[in-house]
């Protein structure tokens, strides 16, 4: 008798632990926003206005949506931003519905389709 009701006591205990770190988790699941790159118009031509006025945390969730026959998603440095160039080791995406999470500081991307970054294909984001 006596074990039973010790047992059951601790079952109860670690069920507590176990919806209190659900509760944790999902608050901080819920912290990180997810942002459709361009809106409603997606990846494309001058969009790098649209960074503009939102306020981005580390962790935020970039959706990168396109037409992946004529266009892609390269992540690249300030210089390569500006110029419109890609470094060597840069990360490329082209699945048409990439998902990037943000780092905190300065995150770049520029589609690297000939002339497409050129024609405002490319975002700077800040992320606090
Ligand atoms: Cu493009």
């Amino acid at each position: 008798m006596y074990e039973g009701r010790g047992s059951a006591s601790i079952v109860l205990m670690v069920a507590v632990v176990v919806v209190g770190v659900a509760v944790v988790f999902h608050g901080q699941v819920a912290e990180a926003a997810t942002y459709s790159v361009g809106g409603g118009g997606g990846w494309t031509f001058n969009v790098a206005g649209w960074p503009r006025g939102k306020n981005f945390k580390a962790g935020d969730k970039l959706v990168f949506n396109y037409n992946s026959g004529v266009h892609n998603v390269v992540s690249v440095d300030r210089g390569g931003y500006r110029r419109c160039t890609t470094p060597r080791r840069a990360k490329m995406y082209r699945s048409g519905k990439d998902q990037i999470k943000l780092v905190k500081g300065q995150n770049f991307f520029i589609c690297n389709f000939s002339g497409h970054c050129e024609s405002g294909m490319k975002i700077a984001v800040t992320a606090m």
